[in-house]
């Protein structure tokens, strides 16, 4: 079974950045990398904030990526170096017991971009038991635009994970350093669930992947022949682990369920429980679960002490169980609005899916149909989940006009949107966005658009090229 299998490691490729990055690492540490390691960024289809509510998720893997050359020294530190040294700074670290590497953020509370190096290392000695032999130095690259929603920070976290286990000559297979990278890359303080990390692993050329969670599994799903995904970024750049946001959305979920279950009587003692857990311990459908939330949390707002009484337990223990550092001075609380973004969003992802196996995939419809799932998905995350951006949404009300349907793509509050075309309609349609949204209202060159927007297919997951 394919995700049973290891990364794979192949002889290097005659590819003009790999080049580039041998040349620069041998001038950077006066020796040669020994290997170098590639981690794809992603574009999700559908499947929007429900991945850490345990529901599948439908990503593909991109062309762009994280890269790392790496060679191993006999010290025990690790020397980071990005190949874009004035905006991404070195840093040198010794390399300990996995508990003793700190992760703090800098005084805006943004993360330093070499904690998500750390994050990856330290997820890595953790697997290890601090046993290794190794230190490093490593060299990074990376051509996923950063703040994008295409996920750059994933595709770092794996790949600082990837090479220092390789380093050491650890085992492991694809399903197994996904998880492992997704805990790790929680240590930047962001509860994200597992998606990024299963597809910069575990993606596959042409097709993207149907995600399940807890066990991780993916099951390729070919996508209409004629379909085309374009992405495009709003310019607004979102970076989820420097506000509360994306935690927030987390916690709501989490009290979300809880509170349900409280009033369903399903014993879960002080544990958490998640939105799908919660499904699952009714064995109930998607609608089923849709009416209960209207039923259940029938309030637009909870406050922190309403959500304690109804829990039956002290403010602080709610604090103590359920939030997270950064949320905990939170007053109040939406849970019906987050919940049944969770069900629905988890309903469109079926449907989705079923779309692209159905006998009728060269039905004509089938685009406008997975457009119109795609499009409510933005509606929701705008109205339900309130995570979209004004630039973003115009993005979306550019590409309707258009004809064409659309979505914020990743955590939102800023970075890209994923569009479904027909092949005959891309040239035309992309000419449409730069015209309207690049050139007229941001003032961007015509030259300049293609790194901000761009069309795309599946692509494999992380590699290895051994030098
Ligand atoms: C980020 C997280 C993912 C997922 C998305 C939203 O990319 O890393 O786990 O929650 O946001 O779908």
């Amino acid at each position: 079974m394919e995700d049973a299998a290891a990364v794979p490691i192949k002889k290097v490729p005659r590819d003009e950045r790999i080049l580039f990055m041998k040349a620069a690492f041998q001038q950077e540490f006066g020796n040669p990398p020994k290997f170098i390691v590639k981690v794809p960024g992603r574009v999700n289809l559908i499947g929007e904030h429900i991945d850490y509510c345990g529901f599948p998720v439908l990503p593909m893997a991109l062309e762009q990526d994280a890269l790392i050359a790496a060679g191993t020294i006999r010290e025990k530190e690790i020397n980071i170096k990005n190949v874009n040294y004035q905006k991404y700074p070195e840093y040198k670290v010794a390399l300990k017991k996995f508990e003793e590497i700190k992760i703090e953020p800098d005084v805006d509370g943004k993360p330093f971009w070499y904690n998500y190096v750390l994050c990856g290392v330290k997820g890595a000695l953790e697997y290890l038991d601090n046993k290794f032999e190794q230190g490093l130095q490593i060299l990074v690259d990376g051509n996923i635009p950063p703040a994008s929603g295409l996920s750059s920070s994933s595709a770092l976290v794996s790949a600082s994970c990837l090479t220092f286990l390789h380093a050491q000559k650890a085992k492991i297979t694809k399903t197994d350093i996904a998880s492992l990278c997704a805990v790790s890359e929680r240590y930047i303080g962001t509860q994200g669930g597992g998606m990024d990390q299963a597809i910069a692993f575990l993606g596959e050329k042409n097709s993207a992947q149907y995600i399940t969670f807890l066990p991780l599994q993916v099951t390729p799903v070919t996508l209409p022949d004629d379909a085309v995904f374009v992405v495009a970024h709003s310019l607004a750049e979102a970076n989820k682990a420097a506000n509360n946001e994306y935690n927030s959305r987390v916690v709501e979920c989490r009290l979300a369920a809880k509170i349900i279950a409280t009033r369903e009587e399903i014993e879960t003692g002080s544990k958490m429980i998640t939105l799908s857990q919660l499904q699952e311990c009714r064995d109930s459908s998607l609608e089923d679960m849709i009416e209960l939330v209207h039923k259940l949390l029938p309030e637009e707002i909870y406050s922190k002490s309403e959500i304690s009484s109804i829990l039956n337990i002290s403010e602080d223990a709610l604090g103590d169980l359920y939030l997270t550092s950064n949320t905990k001075q939170l007053p109040d609380f939406k849970l019906k609005q987050r919940a049944l973004h969770v069900y629905e969003e988890a309903l469109r992802v079926e449907n989705f899916r079923k779309l692209c196996s159905g006998s009728n995939r060269i039905n004509d419809n089938i685009i406008s149909s997975l457009g119109n799932l795609m499009f409510e998905s933005h509606e929701s995350l705008k109205k339900q989940y309130e995570c979209s951006h004004d630039n973003l949404d115009l993005l979306v009300d550019l590409s309707k006009k258009f004809g064409v349907n659309a979505r914020l793509t990743g955590a939102g509050w800023g970075g890209c949107i994923v569009a479904i075309c027909r092949e005959e309609e891309v040239n035309a349609f992309m000419d449409y966005l730069t015209d309207e949204f690049y050139v007229k209202h941001c003032n961007i060159d015509r030259e300049n658009v293609p790194s901000y927007l761009f069309a795309t297919a599946p692509n494999d997951g992380a590699v290895i090229y051994q030098l």
